[in-house]
């Protein structure tokens, strides 16, 4: 059996990487248009960091697992043809804002008809809004080699920081197809390292909503818990005391009741988005309204951070040095898609505040072009003073201690292990006084802060 898998991002890199591992009888190829993306899955420095991820690769490639820029070759070859490519929120025309972008998805298709011969299985891996696989297997049925497909939904539940872990024991898989023949193919696939009592399967559009509604209902308990934070915060409660409280009810359950400076990463909002553009689509506007407000309030709570911070430090954060610890959207990636840590920093800068960043994985240049682009407005403008604000009021350290060195304030965005590890006597003497720390993560210790002296102002604690 020969699998192809277009798109080698987060998703297509890890999974088929595991896929290679589990099935030594299987050939996989990862096809991508990025050469210089493909160029690192081959190298020793992989462009995607998760814990464990290196030796999976290594174990694989060259042996049954290949990294490629030839597209039209792959598709060819294979037998079964996943599609992991970005569908990213729409940014142009109808739906902007909104709608998933799905031009990959469908570039994608038209160029599986394009090559086909034969029989193959073609699997939808990019989350997509319900009834895609009908544009999919139309646009299929074009294909002028006589070619012939069967589609099949199988979303990725994994979470990046733990994917290596969330593939390797999964809490389930889930397909979806019409064909019998074609879903038990695919469970073959799985049932090699996953019991088969994990591998659930259900009609396309099941699967095609489940994923949309896996991610709006985690976002929603990360939403909840940080809406409950800022009543705690008014009247004196411990959001983390609530969150135990109320996570000990097994109705409830005790997992992603973090409250934070609010969720970030690639998915949340954008599906979430997709999910609400559905609903308007479908008039459902009750529906729509219900969902998008786990959006707003995800805005709110970083808007909210932002705020405490300026008002805490006696309403001006103008010509102050603050750090910021911590840039990706969570800890155990290198991944800085929607982190809250960038707009916290847009707004403290264009409050005129001089921030210095330090995160163990990730760029000055990641960091410079994130902020660039949460600067640029929809048509692509950018104004000179935003330019001049990221250009003269951001840095980049090495570590905390560098970041940290003369600062007023600390602002703690990423919950990274290391930042709980460090020598705080010596980061409070090197500190302006007073000397704040706004704990976005409830990372710290509060009490063996304040004893040292910080004044430290942690999410849903007053
Ligand atoms: P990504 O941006 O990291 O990777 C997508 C890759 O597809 C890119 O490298 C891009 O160059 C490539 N690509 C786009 N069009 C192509 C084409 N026509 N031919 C060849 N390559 C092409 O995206 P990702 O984070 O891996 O996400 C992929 C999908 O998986 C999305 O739909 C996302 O919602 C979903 N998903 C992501 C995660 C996650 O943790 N990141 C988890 C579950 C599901
Ligand atoms: C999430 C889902 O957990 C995955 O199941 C899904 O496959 C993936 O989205 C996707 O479709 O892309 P991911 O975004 O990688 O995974 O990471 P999460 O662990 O879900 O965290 C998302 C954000 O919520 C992070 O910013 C995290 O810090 C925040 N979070 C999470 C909290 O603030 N509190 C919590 O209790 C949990």
């Amino acid at each position: 059996m020969k699998i192809c898998c277009i798109g080698a991002g987060y998703v297509g890199g890890p999974t088929m990487a595991m896929i290679a591992k589990q099935c030594p009888d299987i050939q996989v190829t990862v096809v991508d248009l990025n050469q210089t993306r493909i160029d690192a899955w081959n190298s020793d420095d992989l462009p995607v960091y998760e814990p464990g991820l290196d030796e999976v690769v290594q174990e694989a490639r060259g042996r049954n697992l290949t990294f490629s820029t030839k597209v039209d070759e792959a598709i060819a070859a294979a037998d079964m043809i996943f599609i992991s490519v970005n569908t990213p929120t729409k940014t142009f025309g109808m739906g902007a804002g909104r709608a998933a972008n799905l031009e990959f998805i469908e570039k994608c298709a038209r160029q599986i008809a394009r090559v086909s011969s034969g029989h193959k299985i073609v699997v939808e891996k990019s989350t997509l809004p319900v009834r895609t696989a009908e544009a999919v297997k139309r646009i299929l049925s074009s294909s002028g080699n006589g070619a012939t497909f069967d589609v099949l939904s199988n979303p990725e539940f994994l979470a990046e920081g733990t994917a290596v872990e969330d593939l390797l024991k999964p809490d389930r898989v889930l397909i979806g197809g019409e064909s019998q023949e074609a879903i038990d193919k695919l469970c073959d696939v799985y049932a090699k390292w996953i019991p088969r009592d994990r591998i659930l399967t259900t009609n396309l559009w099941s699967s095609e909503l489940s994923k949309l509604t896996a991610n709006a209902f985690l976002a929603q308990r990360v939403s909840s818990i940080n809406a409950i934070s800022a009543l705690c915060e008014a009247t004196g409660a411990d959001v983390d005391e609530v969150a135990r409280a109320i996570g000990t009810d097994s109705r409830i359950g005790p997992k992603f009741l973090k409250a934070s400076v609010g969720f970030g990463g690639s998915c949340f909002q954008k599906d979430i988005l997709n999910l609400v553009y559905l609903c308007e689509h479908f008039g459902l506007r009750e529906v729509a309204a219900y969902w998008e407000q786990v959006v707003s309030m995800n805005d709110y709570q970083k808007q909210r951070f932002t705020e405490r911070i300026v008002k805490t430090m006696f309403n001006t954060v103008s010509d102050k040095k603050i750090a910021i610890w911590g840039y990706a959207f969570k800890k155990d990636t290198n991944d800085t898609r929607e982190s809250a840590a960038i707009y916290i920093c847009r707004d403290l800068i264009r409050e005129r505040a001089r921030v210095v960043i330090h995160d163990p994985r990730v760029s000055e240049g990641q960091i410079r072009a994130t902020l660039t682009e949460a600067c640029t407005d929809m048509q692509g403008n950018i104004s000179d003073l935003d330019k001049r604000l990221i250009a003269e009021n951001v840095s980049v350290a090495k570590d905390c201690y560098e970041a940290s060195k003369g600062a007023h304030a600390v602002a703690v965005m990423t919950e990274w292990d290391a930042f709980k590890e460090l020598d705080f006597t010596q980061i409070y003497d090197s500190m302006q006084q007073p000397a704040f720390v706004f704990d976005g993560r409830n990372l710290l210790d509060r009490c063996q802060l304040e004893k040292i002296g910080f004044e430290i102002h942690a999410i849903g604690k007053s």
